[in-house]
């Protein structure tokens, strides 16, 4: 069995609801293509000096530092909490005469208390982004994901079956959308078909499977022309770009039209109502185990995740054994930042190595759920997997 790590395009995708408060509530909004270009964007309207420094958590990936270095501001890391909250004490001794933006994630889609670091910000002078990537819904301090930061930034394939798409909201500054760009017809094209390919890929199309299939193989043949065109021409030479894949000449990109109307059109409640249901069903399954345990207690009420973040004790064995089992594992901060100095947060280094993250989006059925949970099981050691 092969398992999708992202949602998956179907006839079910669609319908009514809203689920929950989400980012789309939070504020005026543009869609851009990723949530690192929205990061950019948001650092490109702040009106900053340059070697300003931009206040980031320890625990990150690199699509969330990119965006700083490619603006021309420095990252300076600050330390959290084992519960993923940000440490005001130490982000407290860290802030310089240069300090301008604190970026604040809810990992794994836990909101983090709003309220007091927008308090925070406020008496620092800091702007502040809200990285709400793995928190597409949900709730902070009564108000909506994504409300309180100055601009916030949302990842919607993380979400919505769509290949790309991202959204800037603020609730406090105006997002022109005049100067935004259009990816061109190919980009629009490509979007259609990527998010059609994942589909057949995992047989969610029905009767379409085989037209669909037809219309791949003509992409296929599209790409291969593009690529020779490419080639030829003189400012496309293959570009270096970083580990993310982030591009700044495409922090102004509008989403494409599909991906667009995919977000807009999906149906909010079944996305919150399957998420939360398949994240209950693996932590009662792997709370009480030994060899690891779920990084969060509880699931709280309105919270929407993104996936299941299980803390693992002996992990490089553990990892092979999922990986040869096809588990999907997304492990997000395994790849620090380099020039983050060592022990600048124990936490931190802890959770990039041993904290993995296991799919619970809406397109996996209970079925999935509980094939990954034997085979997690087994990968900790607990028997024999039963087919
Ligand atoms: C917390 C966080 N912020 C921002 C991003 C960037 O989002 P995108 O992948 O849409 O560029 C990611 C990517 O995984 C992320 O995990």
């Amino acid at each position: 069995m092969k398992l999708p790590v992202q949602p998956v395009f179907s006839c079910d995708s669609f319908g009514g609801g809203t689920g929950a408060p989400s980012l789309l509530d939070a504020g005026e909004i543009i869609y851009l293509n990723r949530g690192s270009l929205a990061i950019g964007h948001a650092l490109t309207l702040m009106d900053l000096e340059p070697g300003s420094e931009v206040l980031l958590p320890a625990y990150h990936c690199p699509a969330m530092v990119e965006p700083v270095v490619w603006a021309g501001f420095s990252p300076v890391f600050y330390r959290i909490h084992a519960d993923t909250s940000a440490d005001l004490e130490d982000l407290g001794n860290r802030i310089g005469p240069s300090s301008r933006v604190m970026l604040v994630p809810h990992y794994f889609g836990f909101p983090q208390e709003m309220g007091r670091i927008r308090a925070f910000c406020d008496r620092h002078g800091l702007l502040l982004i809200e990285d709400c990537a793995h928190a597409f819904f949900g709730e902070c301090s009564g108000h909506p994901v994504g409300f309180h930061g100055d601009y916030a930034v949302g990842s919607a394939w993380k979400f919505f079956p769509v290949n790309e798409g991202a959204c800037l909201v603020s609730s406090r500054h105006a997002l022109p959308d005049k100067d935004l760009q259009s990816g061109g017809l190919f980009f629009e094209l490509k979007s259609v078909l990527n998010t059609l390919e994942h589909s057949v890929e995992y047989g969610r199309l029905g009767m379409l499977n085989f037209p669909a299939k037809t219309l791949l193989g003509i992409k296929d043949w599209l790409w291969k022309v593009m690529k020779n065109l490419d080639e030829q021409g003189e400012d496309t030479g293959k570009e270096e770009y970083p580990a993310s894949g982030f591009d700044g000449k495409r922090v102004r990109q509008r989403i494409s039209l599909a991906s667009k109307r995919i977000i807009e059109s999906s149906s909010k409640s079944r996305i919150v109502e399957r998420r939360r249901s398949n994240y209950l069903r693996l932590q009662s399954a792997l709370e009480c185990i030994d060899g690891g345990r779920p990084l969060f207690g509880a699931l709280p009420e309105k919270v929407v995740p993104h996936v299941f973040p299980f803390l693992v004790d002996r992990l490089e064995a553990v990892f092979q054994r999922l990986k040869s089992a096809g588990v999907p594992v997304i492990r997000f901060g395994e790849y620090l930042w380099k020039d983050m100095e060592r022990g600048t947060c124990p936490v931190s280094e802890e959770y990039s190595r041993r904290v993995f993250q296991f799919p619970c989006h809406q397109d996996l059925s209970g079925e999935d759920i509980d094939w990954m949970i034997g085979r997690i099981r087994a990968a900790l050691g607990y028997g024999e997997v039963v087919e």
